[in-house]
C-alpha cells in the first residue's frame, strides 16, 4: 500500500508539469503565474549568479511574484530557459506557468548524439534542427561523423580532390525488402539503385557556421575523421594513400555498406603527412578540445602484405600488423596534443596502447575480455583509467528497430524499443572507483538506413528523450512509468514543433 501511494505521488509529481529530462528536485506549489505575453523574454526573469551551484546547474523559482533563475554559469541559465520553455503554456495572449521550485543539474557531463553524414548527407539546416532539439533536451555534445567509405563531407583548402572524388558515389543500396527470418523488421537488399548520390559536402564556412550555431546553444561539436579504416572516399581522391593503389578501380566513394579492406597504408610517410594535414584543418575549424579519430573496423590484411607497412613494422619492432594501428593512433595523439587537443576513438584504439589521455568510446557488444556483456569492455577500460563514453550498440544505436508495428521506415536490424533505451545505464558493470571515468553517452544515429530528416527524427525521438533523461537525471530519480506519463504530453509538444516523433511504444 505504501509503495502504491509512493508511486502515485511520484507519478503525480512527475506528470504535472511534464519536464523532460526530469529535474533532480521539483516542488510544485498551488497556483500559477501568468505573463501578459505569448513569449518569454530574458527581462521577464530575475537572474542571479550563484557560484555555489554545480556546473550547468540552475535554480528556478516561479512564485506569485514572478520568475527567478540562479546559476553558476551561462549554460545553467540556458538550461533553466529550456525548462521554462517546457513549463509555459501559451493561451489567449498569456503565458501561464505552474508555481515550482526546481533545483537541477546534470548527472553526466557528456550528453551527446552522433550524426553520421558519411552514408547519407543531411545538410546544415537539418543539423541545426537537430542541434535545437538536443539543446531543448539539455544535451551538449554533437559527435559529427564527417568521413566514411561512402562519402567525404568536408572541403579542405588545398586538397580539392577529397570532395572532387570522395563526396559522391555512383549508386547506393536499394531500399531493402523485409527479411522474415529477422522477426520481420530487418531490411536488406544486395541490389544497388543505379542513382548517383552526391556530390554532397560542407565548405569551411558551413562548418564554422554549424560550430557557432551549436556553441550558442551550449553544444560542442566533436568532429570525427575516421582513420585508418573507413577511408575509401579519401583513397578515391588519393589512391597512393593505400597499400595497393593498383586495386583502386573506382575514383568515387564506395557504393555499398559494410567494411572495406582498403585502408590507409601506415608504412607510407605521405599517408602520415596527409592525416596530419587533415587534422590540422580540423583543429583550425573546430574549437573542441576533443577530436575523434575513429579507429573502428580496420582490417589489417593489406598491412600484412604491404612492403611499406612491413618496413615500418620492422623499424618499430612490431610482431603483428595490428600494432600499426596503435602506432598511427599514438602519432596523431602527439600531433594533436601539440595543438592542445585530446584524441577520442572507438574502443578498438584501446586494444593497442592508446595513450591514457585518450577518451575511449565503447560500442561493441563483445566485452573485449570474453565476458560477453555489452559494457564489460568499456567498464574494464574505465577500471584501467581511460575516460569513456559508453555507447554499446545494443542500447544506444537508435538506427536500430524500435519495435513499432507498421513502421514505415527501414532498419538494419537490432532492437531498441523505448523501454530498453530508457533502461540503459552507462555505469552498469563499472566498479565504483572507476565511475568517475564514465563521461556519459550518446544517441547514435548511423545513417545507412536513414534517408532524410523525417526518417532521422522518427528514429531519434522519442528514444533520444530517454537518453537525455538517462544522462541528465540521477538514476535513483528515473522511473519509466513517470517518464511515459510525461512523454504523452511532451511528444505532443514535439509534434507541435514539427518534429516527426515516433509513437510511444
Ligand atoms: C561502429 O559502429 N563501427 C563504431
Ligand atoms: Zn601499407
Amino acid at each position: 500500500m505504501m509503495i502504491q501511494m509512493l508511486c502515485a505521488a511520484l507519478l503525480a509529481a512527475a506528470t504535472s508539469p511534464a519536464v523532460v529530462p526530469a529535474p533532480q528536485e521539483m516542488k510544485v506549489n498551488e497556483g500559477t503565474y501568468s505573463l501578459k505575453a505569448e513569449t518569454l523574454e530574458r527581462k521577464d526573469c530575475r537572474y542571479t549568479l550563484d557560484k555555489s551551484l554545480p556546473k550547468e546547474g540552475y535554480r528556478l523559482s516561479i512564485t506569485a511574484g514572478g520568475i527567478a533563475v540562479a546559476s553558476a554559469d551561462e549554460a545553467g541559465r540556458f538550461y533553466a530557459e529550456q525548462t521554462l520553455r517546457q513549463l509555459g503554456e501559451a493561451k489567449d495572449g498569456k503565458l501561464s506557468y505552474p508555481r515550482v521550485e526546481i533545483t537541477d543539474f546534470p548527472n553526466f557531463g557528456w550528453r551527446g548524439a552522433l550524426l553520421d553524414e558519411g552514408r547519407h548527407f543531411f545538410g546544415k539546416e537539418t543539423v541545426k534542427g537537430m542541434i535545437d532539439l538536443m539543446a531543448y533536451h539539455k544535451m551538449n555534445v554533437l559527435h559529427w561523423h564527417l568521413t566514411e567509405d561512402q562519402g567525404w563531407r568536408i572541403d579542405i583548402p588545398g586538397m580539392p580532390e577529397l570532395v572532387q572524388y570522395g563526396s559522391w558515389r555512383k549508386e547506393s543500396p536499394c531500399h531493402g525488402a523485409k527479411l522474415k527470418s529477422y522477426g520481420n523488421f530487418r531490411y536488406e537488399s544486395s541490389a544497388l539503385n543505379g542513382q548517383k548520390y552526391g556530390p554532397f559536402y560542407y565548405s569551411e564556412a558551413d562548418l564554422r557556421e554549424v560550430v557557432a550555431y551549436a556553441a550558442a546553444r551550449h553544444i560542442r561539436v566533436v568532429p570525427e575523421i575516421d582513420i585508418p579504416g573507413h577511408m575509401c572516399s579519401a583513397i578515391a581522391a588519393y589512391p597512393h594513400l593505400t597499400c595497393f593503389p593498383e586495386n583502386v578501380k573506382e575514383r568515387s566513394a564506395r557504393s555499398d555498406w559494410g567494411i572495406s579492406t582498403d585502408v590507409l597504408c601506415i608504412g607510407n610517410d605521405e599517408t602520415v603527412r596527409f592525416v596530419e594535414r587533415v587534422f590540422d584543418f580540423i583543429c583550425d575549424v573546430f574549437p573542441s578540445e576533443v577530436i575523434h579519430i575513429g579507429g573502428d573496423e580496420c582490417p589489417r590484411i593489406n598491412w600484412e602484405k604491404c612492403p611499406k607497412c612491413r618496413e615500418r613494422m620492422k623499424k618499430e619492432g612490431f610482431t603483428k600488423a595490428g600494432q600499426l594501428q596503435g602506432w598511427i593512433t599514438r602519432h596523431i595523439a602527439v600531433h594533436l596534443a601539440k595543438r592542445g587537443r585530446r584524441i577520442m576513438g572507438w574502443d578498438e584504439i584501446l586494444a593497442d596502447d592508446a595513450p591514457k589521455t585518450a577518451i575511449g568510446q565503447s560500442w561493441r557488444t563483445q566485452s573485449g575480455n570474453g565476458a560477453g556483456t555489452a559494457l564489460v569492455g568499456g567498464a574494464e577500460a574505465a577500471r584501467l583509467g581511460y575516460d569513456m563514453v559508453m555507447t554499446p550498440h545494443t542500447e544506444t544505436y537508435y538506427d536500430y528497430y524500435q519495435g513499432l508495428t507498421d513502421d514505415p521506415f527501414q532498419y538494419p536490424g537490432g532492437m531498441i524499443p523505448l523501454k530498453r533505451a530508457y533502461a540503459f545505464d552507462p555505469c552498469a558493470g563499472v566498479v565504483p572507483e572507476a565511475r568517475k571515468h564514465i563521461l556519459g553517452s550518446q544517441a547514435q544515429m548511423w545513417s545507412e538506413y536513414i534517408w532524410n530528416e523525417y526518417d532521422l527524427q522518427w528514429k531519434m525521438w522519442p528514444r533520444a528523450c530517454a537518453m537525455a533523461e538517462t544522462l541528465w537525471t540521477k538514476p535513483e530519480k528515473k522511473n519509466f512509468d513517470c517518464f511515459m506519463k510525461r512523454m504523452e504530453i511532451h511528444r505532443r509538444r514535439l509534434i507541435g514543433m514539427g518534429v516527426n516523433c515516433a509513437p510511444l511504444r
